[in-house]
């Protein structure tokens, strides 16, 4: 899987931030707003360092000033002697020129925000993927929309999307409000109860990029990740068709058996496409070992993990809606199996 390029300035200005987000090893690269990966994070990616350096600036001079002040000849209040030579400098002259230059250094950076708003509202070009994402605590619901709807997928987590495309996201809440951020494609959107927002985002290049719900939404709210998965517009297409098959039929045997068990036991919440399993409560599990991580981005999808989740979903992610389903040691390896069989 292609990682996430850093620019130069980035890794420049980040060595203390890189050591804070080295995770575990199946971890991306981190969550960077300082460097951008589309046309709408290159203009706010601008915006930040602009502000920041303007910022910077602002506060050494001022520093400078207030050093200058302490330090400089005063002349004695009483004394003998003639009086020493002072500069006066007018009362006017330091506040004019103060005012003055805030006011238009705040209306610079007023101006250049609302220009880059009014730059980054809507995509370059009608977007010509559709996608559904709807927070829930704690994990992404995401839908795939075609003017057919036979043609509607669920996916969960993680979203493919063809690089060099704009990609139109409309959003929606089942329960708080959550916030889709994906800091190296776009900024922040909040997600509502009750109520549709819609942003667009767009990777230069085939890629992985990080996201995360941006607003606190209860004990899993660290928990929140997701993955939009840059592909080439082949590869793309590609995932697309395989997501819009029905899950693989499984294998006759200990496969076919961990379906009976997963029909029964997980199937009131989760859905399998073209099983009994028809629950839209938890996320769609039809092709799920084409996803790189499970809850969320809480663990990596492999056959440990999963049992792990399956067998204790609180322990790892404490307060999460997944209840305990008390499974046998055998029906267990019979879900694992069947589960891992779903490409
Ligand atoms: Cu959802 Cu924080």
């Amino acid at each position: 899987m292609a990682g996430i390029r850093e620019s130069s300035i980035g890794i420049a200005a980040l060595p203390a931030t890189a050591i804070i987000y080295s995770g575990p090893a199946f971890a991306d690269p981190p969550l960077s707003y300082l460097s951008a990966f589309g046309p709408k994070a290159d203009s706010t990616a601008s915006l930040t360092w602009g502000l920041l350096i303007i910022s910077i600036l602002v506060t050494a001079v001022m520093t400078g000033l207030v050093i200058w002040a302490i330090f400089r000849k005063r002349a004695p209040v009483s004394g003998p002697g003639p009086e020493p030579e002072t500069h006066h400098i007018s009362t006017f002259n330091i506040f004019g020129w103060g005012l003055g230059l805030t006011a238009l250094i705040l209306a610079g950076c007023v101006g250049w925000t609302m220009m880059t708003l009014a730059a980054i509202d809507q995509p370059p070009k009608t977007p010509a993927v559709n996608i559904e994402v709807t927070g829930n605590q704690w994990w992404w619901r995401v839908r795939y929309l075609n003017d057919e709807p036979s043609k509607n997928f669920d996916t969960a987590n993680e979203m493919h999307i063809p690089a060099g495309e704009p990609v139109k996201v409309t959003l929606r809440s089942e329960d708080v409000i959550h916030s889709f951020w994906v800091p190296s494609l776009s900024g922040k959107t909040d997600v509502i109860p009750g109520q549709l927002n819609t942003t667009w985002i767009e990777a230069r290049e085939p890629g992985t990029y990080q996201g995360q719900c941006g607003e606190y939404c209860g004990l899993q709210h660290a928990h929140m990740q997701f993955k939009v998965i840059a592909d080439k517009p082949a590869d793309y297409l590609a995932w697309r068709d395989n997501q819009l098959k029905l899950a693989p039929t499984p294998a006759p045997g200990d496969p076919q058996a961990g379906l009976v068990v997963f029909e029964k036991r997980c199937g009131a919440c989760h859905a399998v496409r073209g099983t009994m399993a028809g629950g839209y409560l938890g996320p769609n599990l039809s092709h799920l070992m084409t996803r790189s991580t499970l809850a969320a981005g809480t663990l990596p999808a492999d056959q440990g993990d999963l049992a792990g989740w399956i067998s204790d979903p609180q322990s790892v992610k404490p307060g999460t809606r997944m209840p305990h389903v008390p499974l046998s040691g055998d029906e267990m390896q019979l879900v694992i199996t069947y589960l891992s069989s779903l490409n």
